[in-house]
């Protein structure tokens, strides 16, 4: 498997720029189900989970190309079984969004339960009740989410009780082929909802609300879209480089980036004391990090929140910190598990329920950690860049399930950064 062996601290100089939203293009490529021609993607980031995905819609029977450089994908959908196999879901949960398009399409999917991972149990039963809360009978049998459209999908009027991305993508795409309009309350509003709706809207869809707790959708017939698919640039990355930037103690130039998408993230580093230029209407961002970090209180919260996704990063940046801070995990029920492997490089952490106290600043030293989740790999990469001396991060897959070689981009800004097979 592969390891880092980063050598700190690492100074950075210069620009990075953003890859595609690996969040925005997993629903948007499973939407291509939706149709029978041929449906185009661009800007696509070269992600495992985007190989996973491929290969989930080859099973299916969709082909595809896939121009890694340019990040270019053309799918055929031509699906002929409409089952999303334990092997590929079991890799990536994100495989439940086969479930909207092919129900809504087909009328009928058989889609492995998703199953647990490092952070929570993940479960699915929103996405289930709401379905069949639109005439969709859904069965759970033997780990597989067996749907079946026995006359019609129906429009209702749905409440999620707690915010769910995934599950208002599923739903949204089930609402454009049901009969009669839907209103989903407590929808999700982060920004791939948002570019999932856009495109379906240019296909002929119907949505309003967008990027609001609630949205209504009328059925319509809905059309290939006649352009590529432009996926729009990450925004846990680009806050993951803002991390980079403050733990490395290092101006940093972000380019392609979408500054709108970020309000809750920056409000965050500028109470840590970083200096934040947007530039360019917001497609780029100067990180001007302070002589010194101020010790700072924050919640994950569902979008516009401070993400969950970007827990992990904050965290390791909060050893830094003077004073006291604290840091609640509200999304996840069990999303600390870097928290061990940071207090090895003498971070001091406690956790108590789902908050996170950091006494600081900690002058952190290299030590071996391991990975346990893409974020968390993450989080130990910004910890190792401010730690002093050599540090080896082991179990690297999960950093590559979301980011596009972060390592190459680091040696390129002048950090110490070799991978190893161990
Ligand atoms: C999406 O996961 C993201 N993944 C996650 O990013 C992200 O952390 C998460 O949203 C929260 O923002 C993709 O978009 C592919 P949820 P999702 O349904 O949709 C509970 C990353 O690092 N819940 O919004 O699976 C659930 O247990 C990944 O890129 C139910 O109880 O998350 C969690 O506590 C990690 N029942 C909360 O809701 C359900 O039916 C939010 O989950 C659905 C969710």
């Amino acid at each position: 498997m592969d390891a880092l062996i980063i050598e700190g601290p690492a100074q950075l100089k210069g620009s990075v720029d953003i890859s595609g939203s690996k969040n925005a293009a997993l629903p948007l490529l499973f939407s291509s189900i939706l149709f029978d021609e041929e449906i185009r993607f661009k800007n696509v980031p070269r992600l495992w989970d985007i190989e996973t995905t491929l290969s989930l819609l080859e099973t299916m029977g969709a082909e595809f190309s896939w121009e890694k450089d340019e990040g270019t994908i053309s799918i055929l959908p031509s699906i002929k079984t409409k089952m999303a196999p334990y092997e590929w879901v079991r890799r990536m949960r994100a495989g439940i969004l086969a479930l909207g398009p092919l129900v809504a399409k087909y009328g009928e999917a058989k889609v492995s339960l998703p199953g647990g991972c490092a952070i929570g149990a993940r479960p699915v039963n929103f996405h289930i009740d709401a379905m069949k809360q639109m005439g969709i009978s859904v069965e759970v049998e033997q780990g597989y989410i067996k749907a079946q459209v026995p006359k019609r999908i129906s429009g209702a009027h749905i409440v999620f009780p707690q915010v769910t991305v995934t599950g208002t993508e599923n739903l949204m795409i089930l609402a454009c082929h049901a009969e009669g309009a839907t209103r989903i309350e407590n929808a999700a509003q982060e920004p791939e909802i948002v570019a999932l709706g856009e495109v379906l809207n240019r296909c002929g869809a119907k949505i309003s609300g967008l990027g609001t707790p609630v949205l209504e959708i009328e059925a319509r017939r809905l059309n290939p879209p006649v352009n590529p698919i432009s996926i729009p640039p990450d925004r846990i990355e680009t806050g993951t480089w803002i991390s980079a930037s403050v733990a490395s103690r290092s101006e940093l130039l972000i380019r392609n980036c979408d500054s709108a998408q970020l309000t809750s993230i920056i409000q965050a580093y500028r109470r840590l004391g970083t200096g934040i230029d947007v530039l360019s209407d917001g497609a780029q961002m100067k990180i001007r990090p302070p002589d010194r970090y101020e010790a700072l209180e924050l919640e994950t919260a569902p979008y516009p929140g401070f993400p969950t996704d970007m827990q992990a990063q904050m965290l390791a940046n909060l050893c830094l910190a003077w004073g006291k801070s604290r840091l609640r995990e509200t999304i996840f029920e069990n999303r600390f598990m870097h928290v061990a492997e940071l207090r090895r490089l003498g971070a001091k952490i406690s956790v108590q329920g789902n908050v996170a106290e950091v006494d600081g600043p900690s002058i952190l030293q290299g030590a071996p950690m391991m990975a346990t989740d893409l974020r968390a790999s993450a989080s130990l990469i910004v910890a190792a860049l401010s730690a002093h001396g050599q540090t080896k991060i082991s179990r690297i897959y999960h950093l590559d399930r979301g980011y596009q070689r972060l390592d190459r981009k680091l040696s390129a800004l002048g950090a110490r950064v070799t991978r190893i097979i161990e």
